[in-house]
């Protein structure tokens, strides 16, 4: 392997936002895409629900702004959601041009079957069945995997991006590579490109219990915030109201789809109780349900509630939902006669590394797309499936900006390999996975769906401790994944817990009982935490 391996653009992530930028770019550039798993594992592969457009005659654009703002709770930028929302029907026409099997509707005016979800006052969610992550990861991958320009580095971590600031140079600050562990090899090695993107998904993995595969632990958030980027909105975390609640479950979720499709919730006794919290009922954005969930949870010493979609005819519910159908059945639970245990879980990072409408970060040459990024399209609140078109919006916009420098941007930078020297085998791995469960666990507890001062005090606390023995382990030994993971996980709870610290009102996903209501003093603000101040 050549100690420095030189491209015109390094994606960090092989998840949509990676996939549709590079796809973008390859017939112009040398693109090399990392994956730290195997190459389609990612939150794309599992996304149910489906992607939110406007391609419906009785819709409109300015329907799905205003409910997209109306979900935000006054923190969406305005501009950022018309651009995304004006650009979801090309962006759906490239999938279905790129050969995505959304499910066909038959017999009506609209090709494609468009399902609802919260917050929606539409039906304008495409999908392929319950299973549109898998489907749209499994046909860029393919196309990726067939063109020459792109070359994929499976199980390769970025552990930190290399700037000029990094490597001490006088110029222009700069981003200009990463440094990778190849976990097969157990080798950290130098990627260097004059663009580096990062594509590498959201943090819901800091807390116990999520939707998220295990390689949710915003490396991306942490690189940026390490390499020199404001981080905003971290205090805004996306709760799930339904994932499946069972011993081998894991992590599995009931898609909101099921829901949009008349699917009712419902307490232990059999009860409806939505109607007591939102007049949208189950169709209430996922804030409210969520929490609305988490309440009567915690009133009734419930471990868990249900939802309900058996009084819909069996063969409607095996066509819409065999993902969900399927692995339902595999735990012995056939959900077209029986209700489903369900239980709320991390599902989403609204934050992330500050972007604009080309992806641009604050530092030259380093983009971020996707899940890992702040656009401003989320505000205090994600709507469902709008984040799966920030993907494909925000790779197309990335990848214009990017062919629009790289003939006159060139690497010239030699950068050093990385320095092993002061550092030996690690004698107490028994620290990482300590610190990783009791850092999860905290987080629930403390940071969770219900926050109050003092639970975040005490999490402060525990994080500032974590964070002096992570720093201390980490300079003594050679890295390993599950280390850098953890590395990067303790700065993501540190800066979750200082933006939630930092708000003073209960708005969209955040929300505390020592501020329960909205703060109607000024302009609703983001909390943005800049990381020369600290
Ligand atoms: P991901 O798809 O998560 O990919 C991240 C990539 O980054 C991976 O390749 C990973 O290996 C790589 N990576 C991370 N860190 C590193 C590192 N340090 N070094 C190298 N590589 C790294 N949204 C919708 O809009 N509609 C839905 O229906 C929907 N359903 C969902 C269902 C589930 C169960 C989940 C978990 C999420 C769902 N979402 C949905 C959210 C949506 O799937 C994600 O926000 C979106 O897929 C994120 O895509 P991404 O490309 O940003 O990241
Ligand atoms: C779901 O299918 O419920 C997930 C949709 C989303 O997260 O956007």
């Amino acid at each position: 392997m050549p100690e420095q391996i030189n491209s015109d653009v390094l994606i960090i992530g092989s998840g949509a936002a990676g996939l549709t930028l590079a796809l973008q770019l390859a017939d112009q550039c040398q693109v090399h895409i990392l994956s730290k798993a195997s190459l389609d594992e990612g939150c794309t592969l599992y996304a149910q629900g489906g992607v939110a457009a406007v391609l419906d005659e009785q819709d409109s654009l300015a329907s799905h702004v205003t409910d997209t703002l109306d979900a935000g709770a006054g923190l969406c930028h305005p501009e950022v959601v018309e651009y995304v929302v004006s650009h979801s029907r090309p962006a759906i026409q490239a999938l279905i041009e790129r050969g995505v099997p959304f499910t066909r509707e038959a017999g009506s005016d609209s090709p494609f079957h468009l399902t609802r979800e919260g917050g929606h006052s539409h039906r304008r969610v495409i999908h392929a069945a319950d299973a549109t992550g898998k489907a749209i990861e499994t046909t860029l991958l393919g196309m990726a995997r067939q063109h020459p320009n792109i070359q994929m580095f499976e199980h390769h971590i970025a552990i930190d991006l290399i700037s000029h600031v990094k490597l001490g140079l006088p110029d222009e600050n700069r981003i200009i590579g990463a440094y990778v562990l190849d976990r097969q090899a157990d080798q950290v090695q130098v990627f260097h490109a004059p663009f580096v993107v990062l594509a590498s998904g959201g943090a819901s993995k800091v807390y116990l219990y999520t939707s998220n595969p295990d390689l949710s632990t915003g490396d991306g958030i942490a690189m940026a915030w390490r390499a020199g980027c404001r981080i905003a909105n971290m205090e805004f975390n996306q709760f799930h109201p339904t994932c499946l609640y069972h011993p081998e479950a894991k992590s599995f979720l009931i898609t909101e789809a099921i829901r949009g499709e008349g699917g009712l919730l419902k307490l232990p006794d059999g009860k409806r109780f939505m109607d007591r919290f939102d007049s949208r009922g189950e169709l209430a954005p996922r804030d409210i349900v969520a929490r609305a969930i988490d309440h009567e949870m915690k009133r009734l010493g419930a471990e868990c509630l249900y939802l309900d979609i058996s009084h819909k005819p069996a063969d409607f519910i095996i066509e819409h939902f065999p993902t969900v159908y399927a692995r339902c059945k595999e735990l012995g639970i056939d959900i077209t006669r029986e209700p489903i245990p369900v239980v709320p879980a991390a599902h989403y990072t609204c934050g992330g590394v500050m972007s604009d409408l080309h992806g641009r970060t604050d530092l030259p040459g380093l983009y971020a797309i996707g899940e890992v990024s702040h656009t401003g399209l989320h505000g205090a609140n994600r709507m469902a499936s709008n984040s799966l078109l920030e993907c494909l919006v925000f790779g197309e916009a990335a990848a214009q900006d990017i062919l629009s420098q790289h003939q006159t941007t060139r690497p010239t930078t030699p950068i050093p390999a990385w320095d092993e020297s002061r550092v030996t085998d690690s004698d107490e791995e028994v620290v990482v996975a300590h610190n990783w469960d009791e850092l999860r666990r905290f987080m629930w507890d403390y940071v969770g769906i219900v926050r109050t001062d003092k639970r975040l005090q005490r999490a402060k606390r525990r994080v500032d401790l974590l964070q002096s023995e992570i720093h201390e382990y980490y300079s003594n030994f050679r890295v390993s994944n599950d280390l850098l993971e953890l590395r990067n996980l303790v700065v993501v709870a540190d800066l979750i817990i200082r933006s939630a610290m930092a708000r003073k009102e209960s708005r969209g996903l955040h929300y505390t009982l020592d501020y329960p209501l909205l703060d109607n003093s000024g302009p609703p603000q983001d909390t943005i935490l800049v990381p020369w101040q600290d």
